[in-house]
């Protein structure tokens, strides 16, 4: 079973993250020294993706140029011959092609997928949702690839949360457990309350699905209230018996549509990063003692870096 296409919706309007989401795109949100965006792209392409269907709209063309050539800084660092500022990017681009689609309105996820339709043929294809960042010695999309073709099925990608935090997340109610890793899914619960959670198992934003995904959200859209949601055209799948898998990936997530989710993705990163960590530790222990330039306005910040 060949993986090789990943859908990733970026139409939605950000508005946990407003305002700075009113003209910039949260996808395009540094984290590091790089879009989140293009950290997303790097884990596809680690993963075996060859062709990523971007969903934008109009307010995403940054999005569009940072995955395009730009002939004049290209020669300018070629000139100063600084071409490894951009090595990375110009990686990706010859490890994969970009097509873009757009969703005039963010009419909800599903509606988002639906729009794909037409760049995915009759294969499996994987969906990233560029909020989830996932930081794991296995690119977190590759671990689903790699069920996807043992089961032959489609593969969410979940994560055990807080049992107080479910009602934040899709939430899975198990049919069997088949390893301590892989469970055979009944139902997915959108957003449940505690008491009535099924499981503490939440879907995070990987996803390997069979291209009946699109019937099913065509069949659904006539009844959706508002938004089309990806969750309920699964459930639709699964009502019509497709096999549908939920894997406990592995690593470490981060949400970064909320500023502190953001914050936390950031400052975990730079700690981690050979590059920036040692910078940051000494930061942070300046800021935990009382003599911190903080709390001392005389103090050059300079010093501390
Ligand atoms: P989210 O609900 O997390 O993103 O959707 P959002 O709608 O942009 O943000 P909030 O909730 O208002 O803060 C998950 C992903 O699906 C995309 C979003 O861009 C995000 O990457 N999406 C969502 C679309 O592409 N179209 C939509 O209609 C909705």
């Amino acid at each position: 079973m060949e993986i090789i296409k990943a859908v990733i919706p970026a139409a939605g309007f950000g508005t946990r993250f407003l305002p700075y989401t009113k003209s910039i795109p949260k996808e395009m949100l540094p984290l590091l020294d790089r879009p989140a965006i293009q950290s997303i792209v790097e884990e596809g392409i680690a993963s075996g993706i060859k062709n990523f269907i971007m969903v934008t709209n109009k307010d995403k063309e940054s999005i569009i140029n940072h995955f395009d050539s730009n002939p004049l800084l290209e020669t300018f660092l070629r000139e100063k011959n600084q071409q490894n500022l951009t090595e990375d990017l110009e990686k990706i681009n010859r490890a994969a092609d970009f097509t873009f689609v757009r969703q005039s309105e963010p009419l909800g996820l599903g509606h988002a997928i639906l729009k794909a339709q037409h760049s995915i043929g009759k294969e499996h294809f994987a969906i990233m949702l560029p909020d989830d960042i996932l930081i794991s010695k296995i690119p977190g999309l590759s671990q689903l690839i790699r069920v996807a073709r043992q089961e032959k099925a489609s593969i969410i990608a979940v994560q055990e949360v807080p049992q107080e935090c479910v009602s934040s997340y899709g939430i899975i109610k198990i049919k069997k457990q088949i390893t301590p890793n892989l469970f055979k899914v009944a139902e997915i619960i959108e957003k449940p309350k505690q008491k009535d959670a099924p499981s503490n198992l939440a879907v995070v934003g990987r996803y390997v699905l069979s291209n009946k995904i699109f019937s099913s959200l065509e069949e659904i859209a006539p009844y959706a209230i508002n938004e089309l949601q990806l969750t309920d055209a699964i459930t639709h799948m699964l009502k019509n018996n497709e096999k549908v898998f939920a894997f406990k990936i592995q690593g470490l997530r981060y949400d970064i549509g909320t500023p502190v989710g953001w914050l936390k993705a950031t400052l975990g990163m730079a700690l981690q990063s050979p590059e920036y960590g040692p910078y940051m530790r000494r930061f942070l222990a300046d800021l935990d003692s009382p003599e911190s330039f903080v709390y001392n306005k005389a103090k050059n910040i300079h010093h501390i870096i």
